[in-house]
Formats: structure tokens, sequence, C-alpha cells
């Protein structure tokens, strides 16, 4: 797709037949303009980047090569979705890259969010220029920008948001949903076969539950969230909340509390319950949640999480809060 303005002729695509149609076209585009060559992609699973690589398998497959960097912060579940859905199910050329230690080794110890992400954004970047690399003959790199992101900056979608690609990632840039918008991007991954939870998924930052395992991030802590945060998705699901609430998730602050559990004193962290609606995140207002709801989800991550004695429910709108604790 050429250009950077949205032409004012172009329909929204919010039937399945312009998605077809939108998909048939940028095929034929991709496969002009990649021809024989070889083209790389960071797949996290989120949205964007499993519609582009979705649409580069169909125009080129094994021409494309998706990297996966599990950076240790991902939710519970999602690297071995993004290996069954491209590499089983989508017969994708998939790297899959275990980074965990080399993040939590350069995160340990460090409290300051913003230090958080820079990190996590760097070693991001290094990672998948090490596996980059490592291949012969890549000349396009995949990118999973869309329309807002064009808006909002100046074009080029900087994974995990450090800002531009290091030389070794000079490629040509592929960027077959950047005059998208989001609901566009969902209905292409729909008619793509993408499943319903890669496609309809709530935001989820770059950084991760690295932004919610609150200051210095450590390994017991991390996996309290992620099994906290398994479970309130799941719970959200069972009550039909999964795509009506905009973003959910858990948070776990880095101090603990008394408790008493089977008659004996504990001394734990709590988990801090987030649930928001937004139109573009820039405000937010609390999701209603039936306390009955709510009473379930404190009951079962106090019994089936480790280190947890406690749950808190946030219920403060953006602002005075951000939605995120960091
Ligand atoms: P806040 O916490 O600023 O978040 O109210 C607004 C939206 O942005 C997401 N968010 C991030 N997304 N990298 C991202 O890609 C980040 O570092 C980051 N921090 C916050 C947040 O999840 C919410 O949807």
């Amino acid at each position: 797709m050429s250009g950077n303005v949205r032409p004012e002729s172009m329909k929204r695509i919010n039937t399945p037949e312009l998605a077809e149609a939108f998909i048939n076209e940028q095929v034929a585009a991709l496969r002009a303009q990649i021809g024989g060559k070889r083209v790389l992609l960071a797949l996290s699973g989120g949205v964007d980047s499993s519609v582009v690589a979705a649409l580069l398998i169909k125009a080129v497959g094994k021409q494309l090569v998706c990297v996966h960097v599990n950076h240790g912060l991902l939710r519970k579940g999602e690297p071995e979705q993004v290996i069954k859905v491209f590499r089983d199910e989508l017969g994708a050329e998939l790297i899959y890259v275990d980074a965990v230690d080399r993040f939590l080794d350069a995160l340990a110890g460090v409290d300051d969010p913003e230090q958080k992400r820079k990190i996590i954004g760097k070693i991001f970047i290094d990672v998948f220029a090490e596996e980059a690399a490592k291949l012969e003959g890549i000349e396009f790199l995949g990118q999973g920008t869309i329309y807002p992101d064009i808006l909002e900056s100046d074009g080029v979608k900087s994974h995990h948001n450090v800002g531009g690609l290091p030389p070794e990632l000079d490629f040509e840039l592929v960027e077959p949903v950047k005059l998208l918008y989001k609901d566009e991007v969902r209905v292409v991954g729909k008619a793509l076969g993408l499943p319903d939870n890669m496609v309809y998924r709530q935001p989820f930052p770059g950084p991760g539950l690295g932004v919610r395992c609150v200051g210095a991030i450590t390994r017991d802590r991390l996996e309290a969230v992620r099994e906290s945060d398994a479970i309130l998705r799941e719970e959200f699901a069972n009550a039909g909340l999964a795509g009506k609430v905009w973003q959910y998730f858990t948070i776990v602050p880095d101090f603990k509390s008394t408790g008493i559990t089977d008659g004996k004193r504990t001394y734990e962290w709590p988990v801090v319950i987030r649930a928001v609606n937004t139109v573009d995140a820039v405000t937010a207002e609390v999701a209603e949640l039936d306390f009955a709801l709510v009473q379930k989800i404190v009951k079962r991550i106090t019994s089936e999480v480790n280190g947890v004695n406690r749950v808190l429910w946030d219920v403060t709108p953006k602002p005075s809060a951000t939605i995120e604790w960091e």
C-alpha cells in the first residue's frame, strides 16, 4: 500500500465482503512488492502483527520469517498460542526465541518504570536484530503499523516503544494495514481466519506484564501477576464480558500485608484488579462489575495464586489515575 494518507474514497471495512476485497488487493500488492525475496516480521501475537503475518503468509508463504520473542512478560498461554496458530495451523516459518532469562536478569533490581520500559525495548530490538543477522537474504521488514500510528507519530511503529530501528534492521518496510483503523484490522483478521481471542483481544502494552509487576520485577511476583491475570480473564470470559469491557487486568504491587489462612498468619502481596472502559485511552471510566463476579474473582485469586492473601479493586477513573499502574 503506497502513501501515508487514507484516500477519502476508501470505504470503511466493516463487512466480510469488504475484508475479502481488501485481502485480495493486498495479497496482489505484497506479491508485487516482495517478489521472490524474504520478509522478516516481529510477531508479538497482538492483533496488528498477527493480521500482517496472516496476510504475508497468504501472499508469500515461506518467504516470510516470523520471530516471536518471549520476554517473560507475556500473558499466560500467549507464546503457545502464537506457535499453535502460526506455525502449526498456518504453516508459517516461525522462530521462537526464549529470551526470558535475558530480560528478567537485566530487569532485576530496576524499579523505575521508564527505565524498565527502556530496558525491555532495547533488549527486544537487540534480540530481534540478532535473529535477523542469522538469516540470509532478508530484504523486507513487515510492520503492524495502523492508521492511528501514522496520525499520531512519524508512521513507524516502534515495537515496544523504542524510537527508530537500528541499522541491522534497516530493511524496506512492508506495512499492509497502515491505512486501516483498529476495527478494520479486526474485521480483516476475522476474514483471514484468525481466532477470536487474537482478533478481539484487549490492548496489551509493549512492556507487557512488566508494568503490572510494580517496582523491581521478581520472578515470583511476576508469576502472581500472570496467574491472577489468567483467572481474571477466564472469569470475565465466563461472565460474557470479554470484548465488552475495554481493558481488564491485574497488578501486583511490591508490598505485603498480613492475612490469615487455615488459622495461620500470612504476610503476602495483594492483587489489584483493574477494569476500565474508554474510547481513546486518554480518559477512562471504571467498568461497573457485578459484585458477585468480583467476589468470585477474589476467592479464586486468594486460593489459587501463590503468595497472595488480599485482593483490591481499583475504582479510580483516568484522570486522576492512569490505566496502568506504571
Ligand atoms: P495509561 O496507563 O497511560 O495507558 O493510561 C493508556 C493505554 O496505553 C497502554 N500503555 C502502553 N502501551 N506501551 C504500550 O504499547 C507502553 O509502554 C504502555 N503504557 C501504557 C495501556 O495499556 C492503555 O491501554
